[in-house]
């Protein structure tokens, strides 16, 4: 027997390799769970994002809970047909258990409406702190091509990101553990946990663990002991907040505050601390520069704040340089009250995402560009030979979407979103060249920071919300 599985270490770890490919998967239950979860899901995310106290949502629970839901559908419900009308097809009220397939599809589709839509937030933001009125379609259309538009682009990448056994995507790793330890049958060892209890005991003491800092004891987020040494100083503060300084000497006893360089359960140590080193060099060493240097009359303003500032150090008036009529900057007006200044932290920290967009470019075209261009040529060429276990599994048990499909998606929501800019008396302000470059950044950039995130697990593009 030739040794075959996959080439990252993890992955064979991990996931099996086999495949039981008659276990009903689109069933009833999947379908019924799967549509009313995301349904309330993406309601509830959307709806929780307004709050001044956000509440993150964390896909644990659903996760467990639909697999409750599914286990009592499989134990209650007959098993019967149903026909469906003008059609020829039956469908089983209950085709036996709910299975690990039928629970990770339910999941896949409840968490498609877990993250919200980016360009969901552009509606509020002109009703709110605009007052500008919008019409319904067109926000709806704005949200809906945006979004659809990336199943295209997900699809047209798919051999490079998902087909390639070197893209190996850390965090699904945590998922494929918790399914097995939820679904497969294990025997107890003597004196040892199954999957299932050792499970049970961490989700219950992390769930107790997790209540005390967000409800009881949110001090603990960042113990900033400088601030209490220091009461009155304002470099102490500056140096020592964790919440609103560098957080030198600050300790978070909060697992939030320590995922914030991403999961590094999840992902491999070299990108943590690659990242960690990034992180040092970015906050405690540029950034102090920046500031106490002065560099652009820095200390006028906040070290560390998401804000922006006039010239003399208050809050920047928007309302001053914009032309209300036409809903435009006004250039005359912006040169009369003064540039637009931010805290020295998110300068620098621009600056780094900056040159990270170009340093995956360049890291991605020089580590994994052989690779990608073999996986290109060998899509191209159609042989299947030196497939991993995984993708070949997939290909022979299963067919594949074509992909002329997602080229169509792709195609229907760049139409439709240009119509959606040049149309309604033109609201959103964006011509639609805008579009076609947006859409060219995203061809560039997908498949670069697609691999990144596949094989470190680390996304290192985040948004600032500027006020
Ligand atoms: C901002 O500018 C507008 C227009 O000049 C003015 O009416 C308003 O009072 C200013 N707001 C603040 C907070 O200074």
């Amino acid at each position: 027997e030739v040794h075959d599985d996959s080439p990252i270490e993890e992955v064979r770890l991990t996931v099996p390799t086999t495949d039981n490919k008659d276990l009903p998967v689109l069933t009833l239950r999947t379908w019924v769970l799967g549509l009313s979860s995301c349904a309330l899901l993406a309601f509830l995310s959307e709806f929780f994002m307004y709050r001044q106290n956000q509440i993150g949502l964390d896909s644990t629970l659903p996760q467990l809970g639909l697999l409750a839901v599914g286990r009592l559908m499989a134990a209650t419900l007959p098993a019967k047909s149903l026909r469906i009308p003008w059609t020829g097809w039956k469908v089983s009220l209950n085709p036996g258990p709910f299975n690990i397939k039928e629970h990770a599809l339910v999941m896949i589709l409840a968490s498609s409406g877990f993250s919200i839509p980016y360009a969901s937030a552009v509606v509020p933001q002109m009703k709110v702190f605009y007052h500008r009125e919008i019409n319904p379609w067109a926000a709806l259309l704005l949200i809906q091509t945006s979004q659809v538009m990336g199943y295209g682009f997900a699809g047209v990448f798919m051999k490079f990101l998902v087909d390639s056994p070197y893209m190996w995507w850390p965090a699904t790793l945590v998922d494929v553990s918790t399914y097995r330890a939820l679904h497969e049958v294990e025997v107890r060892q003597k004196g040892a946990l199954t999957k299932i209890q050792f499970f049970a005991i961490v989700a219950v003491s992390s769930f107790a663990y997790y209540v005390v800092p967000n409800y009881f004891f949110p001090s603990i987020t960042a113990l900033s002991f400088a601030c209490w040494i220091w009461k009155s100083s304002i470099t102490a503060q500056q140096i020592g907040s964790g919440i609103s300084g560098l957080g030198l000497g600050s300790i978070g006893l909060d697992w939030s505050t320590i995922s914030m360089i991403g999961n590094p359960m999840a992902n491999p140590a070299f990108a943590t601390f690659n990242r960690l080193a990034g992180f040092i060099l970015m906050l405690y060493v540029v950034t102090p520069l920046v500031y106490w240097r002065n560099v652009y009359n820095a200390r006028r303003f906040p070290i560390f704040s998401p804000g922006t500032f006039d010239e003399a150090g208050g809050k920047y008036n928007i309302s001053r340089v914009l032309d209300s009529k036409r809903f435009e900057l006004d250039k005359s007006a912006y040169e009369e009250y003064s540039p637009l200044y931010m805290s020295a932290f998110l300068v620098v920290s621009y600056g780094f995402h900056f040159a990270a967009l170009i340093a995956t470019l360049v890291h991605v075209a020089l580590y994994n560009g052989r690779s990608i261009w073999q996986q290109y040529k060998q899509a191209s060429s159609s042989s299947s030979r030196s497939d991993d276990i995984h993708t070949r599994l997939m290909k022979n048990n299963y067919k594949s979407i074509p992909q002329s499909w997602f080229i169509v998606l792709l195609l229907m929501m760049l139409g439709l979103s240009i119509l959606t800019v040049e149309g309604f008396g033109k609201q959103f302000q964006l011509p639609f060249v805008g579009i076609l470059l947006a859409c060219a950044m995203v061809f560039i950039l997908l498949l670069p920071f697609g691999v990144l995130v596949a094989t470190t697990g680390l996304v290192s593009l985040r948004s600032h919300r500027i006020n």
